[in-house]
């Protein structure tokens, strides 16, 4: 059984309804088990006990939400420290107004120390959230949730 950490923050509910999508996707995979959290709510042991993470953000000043960068801040130091909180396949979603891009870019560097791969291309929402981005989010719980059952990352 492959468990996926699907953590995001949200604050006007754009993000939470693509992370819904991706639990729901990860949820739809045989053998897999799904952790929705936010993040303010997420901390080591939901890293430790993930096989792979999605992470959703929305674009704020250009940058993460703070809440994402929180979790960042709080676990790096003991994650790196750990070979089972480090190395993980992970997915990003974002909900942006209009960009998004470098919300994404900065997460990605982020995960870059935390020896993270990634595994898909991110979804980018902008605007309100739409059926299409719904549907390209759940394609991605299927696909971080069926290739760590797979065992393929
Ligand atoms: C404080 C704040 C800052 C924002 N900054 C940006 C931004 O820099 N670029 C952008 O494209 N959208 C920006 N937005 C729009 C949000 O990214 C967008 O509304 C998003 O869908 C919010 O996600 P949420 O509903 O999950 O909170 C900002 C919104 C807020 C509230």
């Amino acid at each position: 059984m492959s468990t996926i950490l699907v953590m995001y923050h949200s604050q006007s509910g754009n993000t939470r309804l693509m992370a819904q999508a991706v639990a729901a996707g990860v949820e739809s995979v045989e053998n897999a088990a799904v952790n929705l959290k936010p993040a303010a709510e997420t901390g080591l042991e939901d890293l430790r006990s993930c096989d792979g993470m999605a992470i959703g953000s929305p674009e704020y000043f250009g940058y993460m939400a703070g809440m994402i960068k929180d979790f960042f801040d709080r676990t790096y130091e003991a994650a790196i420290q750990n070979p089972k909180t480090f190395r993980k396949p992970y997915v990003l979603f974002i909900s942006a107004g209009n960009d998004g891009r470098n919300c994404r870019d900065q997460i990605e560097r982020i995960l870059t120390g935390f020896r993270f791969k990634k595994v898909f291309e991110p979804v980018i929402s902008r605007g309100p959230v739409e059926q299409e981005i719904l549907d390209q989010c759940l394609e991605l719980g299927q696909t971080i949730a069926a290739g760590c059952d797979l065992g393929i990352y």
